[in-house]
């Protein structure tokens, strides 16, 4: 399995931060953000990873990230030349997959979580894994619909009346058909390639399994979210209760 950290996109709703930097740069607590999502793949056993960032600043990810040795991980660098959204960003990656299945994590995502388990069982599985957690402003992200024996029936990306409060995680197990499924994408009505589309198109097939996140999640790429990533990564850091 390799792993693949998306660190595209302008952050332009943390603008004046991201003038300079960008996004996924930014101090969150005692680390740069994106050292959380390397090692949420990391602690998971995942040691392959290509790091896909913007065209932007992608020198400054090879002087902080360099080869990987600080992870004890391999790092490969590959960059999305326009903000085409999540599912083009990872498309970029077919190359490095080659026949493999890939563990996907959004550059601005903190996981409390170890993974391990779920990727050791999705080793000998077809298909896709999502992680959901329930959230109080699920208009921000990719809504799970959830049937009565809260099996997944759909994802809405940012609907304006959420079926559900379950927000959809960023960070996905998607077996080697998901670059097949990618390149078959048309752009949604905000003229992005979404990561919405790719995981409905499982789910059409009964091809997705949806699991719960149990420990704190959250994004940062606004300056609310990036404010509780703060006090999420303090709280892991420090091994606090609250
Ligand atoms: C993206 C995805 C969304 C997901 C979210 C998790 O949204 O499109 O489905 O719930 O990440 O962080 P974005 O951060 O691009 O607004």
């Amino acid at each position: 399995m390799k792993g693949i950290v998306l660190a595209g996109g302008t952050g332009s709703r943390l603008s004046p931060l991201t003038k300079v930097t960008n996004k996924h740069l930014l101090a969150v607590y005692n680390k740069p953000m994106i050292y959380y999502p390397i090692q949420t793949l990391v602690d998971a056993g995942i040691k392959d990873i290509l790091i896909i960032s913007g065209k932007e600043h992608a020198g400054d990810f090879l002087t902080l990230l360099r080869s990987g040795r600080e992870f004890g991980a391999r790092f490969v660098y590959e960059i999305q030349e326009e903000a085409g959204g999540i599912a083009q960003a990872l498309g970029l990656a077919s190359d490095f997959a080659g026949d493999d299945k890939v563990a996907v994590i959004l550059g601005d995502n903190i996981f409390e979580d170890n993974f391990s388990a779920e990727i050791d069982a999705f080793k000998n599985e077809k298909g896709a894994r999502i992680f959901l957690k329930k959230v109080a402003d699920p208009n921000r992200f990719g809504v799970a619909e959830l049937d009565d024996q809260n099996k997944i029936i759909g994802i809405e990306e940012k609907p304006a009346n959420p079926k559900s409060n379950y927000a959809v995680t960023g960070f996905y197990l998607y077996d080697n058909d998901v670059f097949k499924i990618i390149s078959a994408l048309n752009p949604s009505a905000r003229g992005e390639y979404e990561i919405t589309d790719v995981s409905n198109n499982y789910i059409n097939k009964g091809l997705l399994k949806a699991e719960f996140v149990k420990g704190e999640w959250t994004d940062a790429g606004t300056f609310e979210s990036l404010f509780k990533a703060n006090s999420v990564a303090r709280k892991i850091a420090l091994g606090l209760d609250e």
